[in-house]
């Protein structure tokens, strides 16, 4: 039978793989064979993912670029081309997370600074590595949404987040349903709590928000990167071809009440 799973000889593109996240999904997909060129603003903190991928047997390409920066992300694709070749996978995770603040103290400049950090990055990245993807028709892309795209989160403040993810769920059906016709299919991951550095620390400065938070979740707990990265490499495999436009929850059941 065919490994589906297999990404041996493939090329996926991670933003935001210094840290969290990003990080726990560049080395599942290292781990499945792929080889990994790795975004982030942070060179020192790349330079620490490439090693422990490397560690493991895998291979990762750091470049420090703001996603933002229309001609730094240029150049990161030109890069990919010559280190790798043409992405089979970008996987658009970078983003600013929550400002913790009720609607009525958040700045115009915070609210700017989240949906164009989350919504505008994710489409430029989209954009210049797409084109290599149209190019060869052939590709997929998987956007990082969240379960606060999808729902109002209880005993946070995260208006600006929440539009912005939402907004991630807008621009993958549109963006899926231009692309598909190109051999490009565009899915989105929904995540609910996971617990990232960020996110633990916040946890632990809010035990009474993180209580009712697992009670929430019928899995009830609050899983590590690691543990839900799997998901990635399916995304990026050859197992899920036949999705588009998807949005995939991944929030032990939180959202299901
Ligand atoms: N953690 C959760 O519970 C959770 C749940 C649902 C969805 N998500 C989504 O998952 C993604 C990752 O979240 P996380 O919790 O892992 O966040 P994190 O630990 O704060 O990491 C964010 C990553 O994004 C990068 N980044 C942010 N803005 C960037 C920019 N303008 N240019 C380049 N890189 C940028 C950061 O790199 P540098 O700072 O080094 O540049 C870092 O690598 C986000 O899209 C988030 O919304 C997270």
């Amino acid at each position: 039978m065919a490994n589906f799973f297999d990404l041996t000889g493939r090329t996926a593109v991670v933003t935001g793989a210094s840290k969290g996240l990003g990080r726990a999904f560049a080395k599942a997909l290292a781990a499945a064979g792929a080889s990994v060129f790795g975004l982030s603003r942070d060179q020192g903190e790349l330079d620490g993912a490439k090693d422990e991928i490397a560690a493991a047997g895998g291979v990762f390409e750091p470049f420090a670029a703001d996603i933002l920066d229309e001609s730094a992300i240029q150049k990161a694709v030109a890069r990919c081309l010559d280190r790798f070749g043409p992405p089979d996978a970008l996987v658009n995770n970078a983003g600013l997370g929550r400002v913790n603040k009720p609607f009525e103290e958040i700045t115009t400049a915070e609210w700017r600074r989240t949906v164009d950090n989350n919504v505008t990055g994710t489409f430029i990245c989209s954009k210049y590595f797409g084109l290599e993807m149209i190019r060869r028709k052939r590709g997929k892309i998987v956007n990082l949404a969240s379960m606060s795209g999808l729902i109002a989160n209880k005993g946070v403040h995260c208006g600006p987040y929440e539009v912005s993810k939402l907004g991630i769920v807008a621009l993958t059906r549109s963006l899926a349903s231009e692309w598909c016709a190109h051999g490009v299919t565009v899915n989105a991951l929904a995540p609910g709590y996971i617990a990232t550095k960020r996110n633990s620390e916040f946890f632990a400065s809010h035990p009474e928000f993180t209580r009712q938070a697992i009670a929430a979740i019928p899995v009830g707990k609050i899983p590590t990167p690691d543990e839900i990265a799997g998901v990635m490499v399916f995304l990026c495999s050859s197992a899920s071809d036949y999705m588009n436009g998807a949005v995939l929850v991944l929030d032990g059941g939180y959202t299901i009440w």
